[in-house]
């Protein structure tokens, strides 16, 4: 496993995250404690999971699988909060200085730790001013709770905003953005990217499979029965008729240089100039080993223009943003 620096903080991160977002939710408990030993095993020091992930679950059964040994302290530990946590409080989510403190004791207590290494705020909130929730952030890290912080899906402007007010009130700043990034939607390349390469900001890609349209097994006629797609009500749902035209033509290419969909898809985003760490987010020990293997390809210059022919530097043909985006979203 390769390591690289998250960003201008000097800590040494594997190249690939371990997403636990499936952890037990569609990947029992068992099974999600042994793939985050295997994978600790096989290099990987960088986990995500967030409170919102079947609302505790995955963050309790990561803690548990951290509890083994000295497992905690070899691991770059990321969570976020945000998002709803109860449908009957209507303070149960936000970027407040009330929420915060709330939440980040509830997830202290399921990752059975003490402190949180990296801990992200899991969407914009501009309805409160940025240096209100920096400034709660700021004392979790003071007291010791948290060692860093980061955003999810902020615009660029919006966390040069928050370096502004960082830097104007003498706060900690965010040290890393986690943003959707994948074949099918190359947005990011337009601002986020090229302004977090500009302030050491580190990147960690979520979705780099688009929720597995790019491992191989959709087309415009294929739709597994036992997959996130087909066994999900889709409103966030990335596989549009173009989508998927141009996920056939991107497996082609695939089958044609003799390498599979789901490893090719992931070391693309992984080759990409800012990119620190793409998430991975394996459900299966199968898919894992899978991804494990993305390390060892390399992304030559043809395939760079090739896939800027099929998928061009900046466009988005997934659709995944909606307008009534917001605390009542479920993944798909
Ligand atoms: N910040 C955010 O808002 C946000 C949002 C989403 C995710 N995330 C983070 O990013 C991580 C990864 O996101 P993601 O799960 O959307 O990643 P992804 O890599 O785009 O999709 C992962 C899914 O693709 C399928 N898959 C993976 N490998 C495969 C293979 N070799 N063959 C066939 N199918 C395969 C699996 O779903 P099926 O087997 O069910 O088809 C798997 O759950 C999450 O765990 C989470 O930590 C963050």
């Amino acid at each position: 496993m390769k390591y690289s620096a998250f960003g201008r903080t000097g800590v040494q991160v594997s190249r690939l995250c371990l997403g636990c977002m499936n952890f037990g939710d569609d990947t029992n408990e068992p099974n999600s404690i042994t793939m985050i030993h295997a994978a600790m095993d096989a290099g990987i020091n960088f986990l995500d999971t967030a409170n919102v992930y079947s609302r505790g679950a995955s963050e309790e059964v990561t803690g548990k699988a951290l509890a083994d040994g000295n497992r905690r302290e070899r691991v770059f530990l990321a969570t976020k909060f945000y998002n709803k946590m109860a449908d009957d409080d209507p303070n149960a989510w936000g970027g407040h200085r009330f929420h915060i403190i709330r939440e980040v004791e509830n997830s202290l207590r399921r990752l059975r730790t003490d402190h949180i290494d990296l801990y992200q705020m899991h969407r914009p909130q501009p309805t409160i001013p940025i240096d209100e929730t920096l400034r709660a952030l700021d004392d979790l890290i003071r007291s010791g709770k948290v060692r860093y912080i980061g955003t999810s899906t902020f615009g660029a402007w919006q966390i040069v905003e928050s370096l502004w007010a960082s830097k104007e009130y003498g706060l900690n700043r965010f040290v890393c953005e986690q943003m959707p990034y994948n074949l099918l939607d190359r947005r990011v390349e337009r601002e986020l990217l090229p302004m977090c390469r500009t302030y050491g900001v580190a990147t960690i890609p979520w979705a780099p499979l688009a929720g597995g349209l790019l491992s191989g097994k959709y087309g415009t006629k294929e739709r597994p029965a036992d997959a996130r797609y087909a066994l999900r009500s889709a409103p966030f749902a990335r596989d549009n008729e173009v989508a998927l035209q141009k996920v056939e033509q991107f497996t082609q290419y695939c089958n044609e240089r003799g390498v599979a969909p789901a490893q090719f898809a992931t070391a693309w985003v992984l080759a990409q100039e800012g990119v620190t760490a793409p998430i991975i987010g394996p459900r299966t020990m199968e898919q894992l080993t899978d991804y494990l293997a993305t390390e060892s390809l390399t992304i030559t210059a043809e395939d760079r223009q090739q896939m800027d022919t099929l998928f061009p530097p900046g466009t988005n043909v997934s659709e995944y943003y909606r307008a009534d985006f917001g605390p009542n979203a479920r993944w798909v």
